[in-house]
């Protein structure tokens, strides 16, 4: 493929990332960002993280400073200017990534292409900050971006379709796995696995177990590689919490994404997870597990998360958010669930999955477990 010369605007972890992903791949980059000492640190790291590799052996040392030579750093937006393709990666803030485009619209060719790592914001809004929309389009890349391979590619409404192309195109020769998603909040993964983490902190509200257990069920019953909690606390409790809340807000209070008091009070107390040392987990602590294993229970808390996760993925079929195929690849690629979650229904029957919906729904009347309509198709 071509290698055009791409930017990325904002120097942080997740700019960092994309930039030394495209310019492994042989693309000249200019990388800016507003803050000078941001700006720097970003400098170092990427010329130590290539070095990391070389000492490795995954690249060789020509590879590394051959790579380095692709970068060029700016504070100035100008630098740009001859930019064929744009990824912003700057602070989660609409109004900020807005004003943003308006400016680099005004700096760069009218065939560049501008995208945005949002992952929460609509695309579409975004869009609509430049005079030409139809260059516009949503990049989700994954944390830490050299590592993880999904890329959600998201149209906005106003997108032309050769876009879509071209960006799929372009991070699959970078070695990633593309997936397309609708322009709704959380996309896909983030969206489909809301559940994971808010049926675990339901069933520890209504004191059927503790963090350590819960998180033992989904690791021991279906191999997840993270229980819900451990994961909440590697993912950090405010992102997380942010998160819930956005999605949560932009589907107009949909209450299957309400967010929960346990979550909010950790964040309030400051007990963040890993970086804070304390979340759900004190991590000056030993490794917790639990103390004692209920197979009964663990099985039960296990097979309700599941089934709620099941049920997510449904409805996100059923709304058209993706296909199918790639609604399985989101899940096993950018969370790392063992499997797909719609084979897996499948595989444990679909017609159980209606019955355990059935049946929450029945026991709590509340909208957060009405069972998808897409499961009642299948089966
Ligand atoms: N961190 C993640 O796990 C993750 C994953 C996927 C997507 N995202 C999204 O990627 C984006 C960046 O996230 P991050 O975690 O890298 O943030 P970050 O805070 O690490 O970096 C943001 C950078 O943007 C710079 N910046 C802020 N305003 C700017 C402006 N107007 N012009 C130029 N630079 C500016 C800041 O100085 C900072 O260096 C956000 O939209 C976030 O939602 C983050």
């Amino acid at each position: 493929m071509n290698k055009i010369t791409i930017g990325v605007v904002g120097a942080g972890t997740m700019g960092m990332g994309i930039a030394q992903v495209a310019a492994m791949a042989g693309h000249h980059v200019v990388l800016t960002d507003s803050n000078t000492t941001g700006l720097q640190k970003a400098q170092t790291q990427l010329q130590d993280q290539l070095n990391r590799l070389a000492e490795k052996g995954k690249i060789s040392n020509a590879d590394a400073v051959a790579t380095f030579g692709r970068f060029y750093f700016s504070e100035n937006l100008n630098a740009c200017a001859e930019c064929e393709l744009i990824i912003e990666a700057v602070i989660e803030d609409l109004s900020v990534k807005k004003s943003l485009f308006e400016t680099l619209e005004k700096t760069v060719s009218s065939n560049c292409i501008l995208a945005s790592n949002t992952s929460s914001l609509s695309v579409t809004s975004l869009a609509s900050s430049c005079k030409n929309p139809e260059r516009f389009i949503g990049m989700h890349f994954f944390n830490p971006v050299p590592l993880m391979p999904l890329v959600e590619i998201i149209p906005a409404i106003q997108t032309i379709s050769s876009n879509i192309q071209m960006a799929k195109d372009l991070v699959e020769s970078w070695g990633k796995i593309t997936v397309i998603a609708k322009d709704t909040p959380g996309f896909i993964v983030n969206r489909i696995a809301r559940p994971y983490y808010s049926e675990a902190i339901r069933i520890f509200e209504e004191g059927f177990a503790d963090f350590a257990t819960i998180d033992y069920a989904m690791t021991s019953v279906y191999g997840f590689k993270m229980g819900p909690f451990a994961l909440m606390d590697f993912i950090g409790n405010d992102v997380n919490y942010a998160v819930t809340k956005s999605v949560w807000e932009a589907c107009f209070y949909e209450p299957r994404y309400k967010p929960s008091f346990t979550q909010r009070n950790l964040v309030a107390a400051g007990w963040l997870g890993k970086k804070s040392g304390k979340g759900y987990y004190d991590y000056s602590k030993e490794i917790q597990v639990p103390d004692t294993v209920n197979t009964e229970l663990t099985k039960n808390i296990a097979w309700r998360i599941l089934v709620m996760l099941i049920n997510e993925a449904a409805d996100a079929l059923y709304y058209q958010i993706a296909s199918r195929e790639d609604i399985e690849i989101a899940m096993c690629k950018g969370v790392n669930y063992p499997k797909g979650l719609l084979q897996w229904a499948d595989e444990i029957g679909i017609k159980n999955c209606i019955e355990t919906l059935d049946r929450l729904f029945n026991q709590y009347h509340e909208e957060r477990y009405r069972c998808s309509v897409a499961l009642k198709e299948m089966v």
